[in-house]
């Protein structure tokens, strides 16, 4: 061969087709009939968690919300939102009127939560959301008021009723110590309570997952699942309270934060899971915990496609083999790249760029089959929540007894919102695996902090109510 060495090297390593990829990563697409065995696996879970005997060893919770209607329209008011565990800390103020045409209006500010805070005492935690609600109500002039507080808590929790909630475990980046098994809001009281210049009432206390479905219910009545895909994933629908076996009474309907993020941690998607996502979860700060979650959400997705690219350059299929300290390191490819790789018009560009910063001298063809790995992360995600949410949508179909479904599911979450064509494939798969219904996915505009707000406002009539 007359190929000089470095020519031939070049030429060994170039290329490789959209056909090779989608053969390399086999175990992480999936047929149809995968998709509804994982349906069926997580109808079991939710049967599991729901029924007495098998909750208290269940590995997706079903937690019990208190939630058991969503907004009737004839709640109204003035409120504070605290919104903590999504992408960011928010507090917002929302008033709730009567007014046809713009019934509730919402002012808000972000504020940062710094790694030692989200890693450290839960006291020092709960301090600096009372910091900064105080920072809030003194720029609102509202310190000398004391508004009813609504929490979104995106975390998984007991409740024994609306203003009182037992953190199960922390899940996403949240470690802060001494919260675990202990009421929030207890908590976040004594920290007020320490700094004593204001007074808050704390109303209600509700998952992410929760507020987006008062969200959206607020502007569709049918609104009846809520789910977010963003740094983490759940989903909460509407239950029959006869087969909640935890709550008692059998009359009416009460939301469930299924916390289905934990789908698999008993083993049960072994089957399923890669090499990839194993090692994500052992560098992850809660080892054999939240492993759908880890999936399936924004918080991993980067980091999945930085590890199948290390494997796919040290073998010498991209970018010659070349393999950069930045390659190699750890968040480096961010799940929003993933999200501008799959760009239809300027995605190649964006690749280039993004890969280029890594110091790996991508070709146009690395680009290429760098783009497919995207496509086929983010489309496992979608297609693993079209299953999970699969199977609530022919639960709330099986509890009606009707033979086509009617609904509306709320959505929220940073990937979904972000992702150029993550919503599409999700509504796309969820109408083939459950065809029998027509589902309209409304996405939650203003977050699910409005839903909190929503949730303390008929708390709050209520509690008027009975006090007259
Ligand atoms: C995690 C939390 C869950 C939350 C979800 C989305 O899965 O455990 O409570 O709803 O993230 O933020």
């Amino acid at each position: 061969c007359l190929m000089p060495q470095n020519r031939l090297h070049v030429f060994q390593y170039s290329f490789v087709s959209v056909r090779q990829i989608d053969k390399y990563l086999y175990s992480m697409r999936f047929s149809d009939e995968t998709l509804k065995d994982i349906m069926n696996r997580f109808r079991r879970e939710v049967e599991n968690g729901l029924s007495r005997d098998t909750n208290p060893t269940a590995t997706v919770k079903m937690l019990p919300t208190f939630v058991r209607s969503i907004p009737d329209g004839s709640e109204k008011g003035d409120f504070i939102a605290l919104d903590l565990g999504g992408s960011n800390f928010r507090i917002l103020r929302v008033k709730v009127t009567q007014d046809k045409k713009q019934p509730v209006q919402m002012e808000s500010q972000v504020y940062e939560t710094p790694d030692d805070i989200i890693h450290g005492s839960g006291t020092q935690l709960f301090a600096h959301v009372a910091d900064c609600l105080g920072d809030f109500m003194e720029k609102q002039k509202i310190k000398d008021k004391k508004l009813p507080v609504g929490f979104t808590f995106s975390f998984p929790c007991a409740q024994s009723k609306l203003d009182e909630a037992v953190l199960l475990t922390w899940t996403k980046k949240f470690k802060a110590s001494g919260v675990e098994g202990m009421d929030v809001v207890k908590l976040l009281n004594k920290a007020i309570k320490k700094r004593g210049d204001y007074e808050a009432d704390i109303m209600a206390v509700v998952n992410d997952t929760v507020g987006t479905m008062m969200t959206c219910g607020f502007d569709d009545q049918r609104c009846e699942v809520g789910i977010i895909i963003g740094t983490g994933t759940n989903a909460c629908y509407m239950e029959e309270l006869r087969h909640i076996d935890l709550v008692e009474g059998d009359e009416g309907r009460m939301c469930i934060n299924t916390e289905w993020g934990a789908f698999g941690d008993d083993g049960s998607l072994e089957d399923i899971r890669t090499e990839f996502d194993r090692e994500i979860d052992r560098g992850s700060i809660n080892p054999g915990k939240q492993l759908f979650e880890k999936m399936a959400s924004g918080m991993y997705m980067g980091e999945l496609v930085r590890l199948i690219l290390v494997k796919m350059a040290k073998e010498g299929l991209l970018f010659e083999g070349r393999i950069t300290p930045e390659l190699l390191t750890k968040g480096k490819i961010e799940t929003k790249h993933v999200s501008a790789i799959e760009k239809t018009k300027e995605g190649l560009k964006k690749c280039m760029e993004i890969l280029t910063r890594l110091g790996v001298e991508p070709s146009d063809e690395d680009c290429l089959a760098v783009q497919h790995v995207c496509t086929i992360v983010s489309f496992r995600s979608a297609n693993l929540i079209a299953s999970t949410l699969g199977a609530i949508l022919t639960r709330l179909k099986d509890n009606k007894g009707v033979a086509r479904l009617r609904t509306t599911v709320g959505i929220d979450g940073s990937l979904y919102k972000m992702h150029p064509q993550y919503a599409r494939r999700l509504h796309k798969t969820v109408r083939r695996l459950v065809p029998d219904s027509d589902v309209r996915f409304l996405l939650s505009e203003s977050g699910s902090a409005k839903g909190a707000a929503m949730v303390t406002a008929v708390a709050y009539r209520l509690i008027e109510q009975s006090r007259q």
